[in-house]
This record gives C-alpha cells, structure tokens and sequence, in this order.
C-alpha cells in the first residue's frame, strides 16, 4: 500500500495549514510530521543536534510527501524554505528521488507574486529531486475548500 507522508511546515502545530492537510487528507490514510517539531540549521550552519536526518528517516518509509506551508513574505515560510536550501549537497536528499509530491501554500491575501514564485520555486524542487509533482495548490486561508480541490489527493 501507499504510504503517504504530510509534512506541515508551519510553526502552528494545529494552524491553517494543518487544517487544510489534514481535511485534503480526510479518509486517505497517512502519517503527520510536524516540521516544527525538528530543530533544522540553516544551510552553512553546524549544530551537534541538527535534526535533518531525523526527518529523512520519516520520508524514507514514504512513497508520496504531501508538504504544506504558509505564505511567508511572497513564499514559502521558513521552515519549508531551510528544508529545501538543506536538500543542496546532503546525501539523504537522493532518497527523494521517484518520490511522488503534493504542495500546497496558504496565506491570508496571497497575491500574484505569491503564486508565482511558490509555484516556480516547488517546480523547480520537484524537477532537480526527480520527483513526480502531482499536485500544487496555492490560495488564501479562507478558500480551504478551493486548496484542497485543487490539491486534488489522490
Ligand atoms: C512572518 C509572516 C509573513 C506573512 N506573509 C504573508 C504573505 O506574504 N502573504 C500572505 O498571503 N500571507 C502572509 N502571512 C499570513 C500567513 O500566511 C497566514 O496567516 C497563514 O494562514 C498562516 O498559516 P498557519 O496557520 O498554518 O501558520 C504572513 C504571516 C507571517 C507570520
């Protein structure tokens, strides 16, 4: 079977974008990772109890990562973005490879340059890990419905 992983990349554990996954997720059987959860440097930084590997661990079992995040100045918030800069040289980043991947971004006025820069952004992260983007969403907080639609989990 499947296994599909949501990984919420917002620093509330029980915010928007947890709501929004979790309803696109409704009936669909998963597991939950709080990214916030994990204390991940910022690329170039070396911290002794850096955290990355321990999120690899997670996406290892999966076949499908379904990401969420907030919109944070035009993009995506912080904790999504230190991911993806992490991705850059690390080992573990191969293991993405073939991997399918759901993104959605929420804020609370998302304007034009909010979705194009996310838009272009998980593309890219999508094309340069190898994995198979089935699925990109972006809108503001109070279209839920519309996100999740779109999103389109299958
Ligand atoms: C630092 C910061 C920057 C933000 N920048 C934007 C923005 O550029 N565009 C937008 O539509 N919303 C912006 N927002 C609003 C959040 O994206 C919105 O409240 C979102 O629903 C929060 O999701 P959460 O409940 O999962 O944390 C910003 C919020 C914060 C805290």
């Amino acid at each position: 079977m499947e296994k599909i992983l949501f990984m919420n990349g917002s620093p509330n554990r029980n915010g928007n974008t947890f709501t929004i996954g979790e309803e696109a997720l409704k009936n669909i059987e998963h597991t939950i990772l709080q990214m916030a959860d994990y204390k991940v440097s910022q690329y170039g930084q070396v911290y002794e109890d850096d955290q990355i590997k321990d999120i690899f661990k997670e996406i290892e079992k999966a076949d499908t990562l379904v990401i969420g995040a907030p919109i944070y100045w035009y993009t995506v918030g912080g904790i999504l973005k230190t991911f993806i800069d992490r991705l850059y040289m690390l080992p573990e980043a191969e293991m993405l490879k073939g991997k399918k991947l759901y993104v959605f971004a929420q804020g609370s006025a998302p304007n034009k340059e909010c979705y194009d820069n996310i838009t272009y952004l998980m593309k890219r992260v999508a094309t340069l890990m190898d994995m198979e983007l089935k699925g990109l969403a972006i809108g503001a907080d109070s279209e839920k419905a519309k996100i999740i639609k779109e999103l389109n989990i299958k």
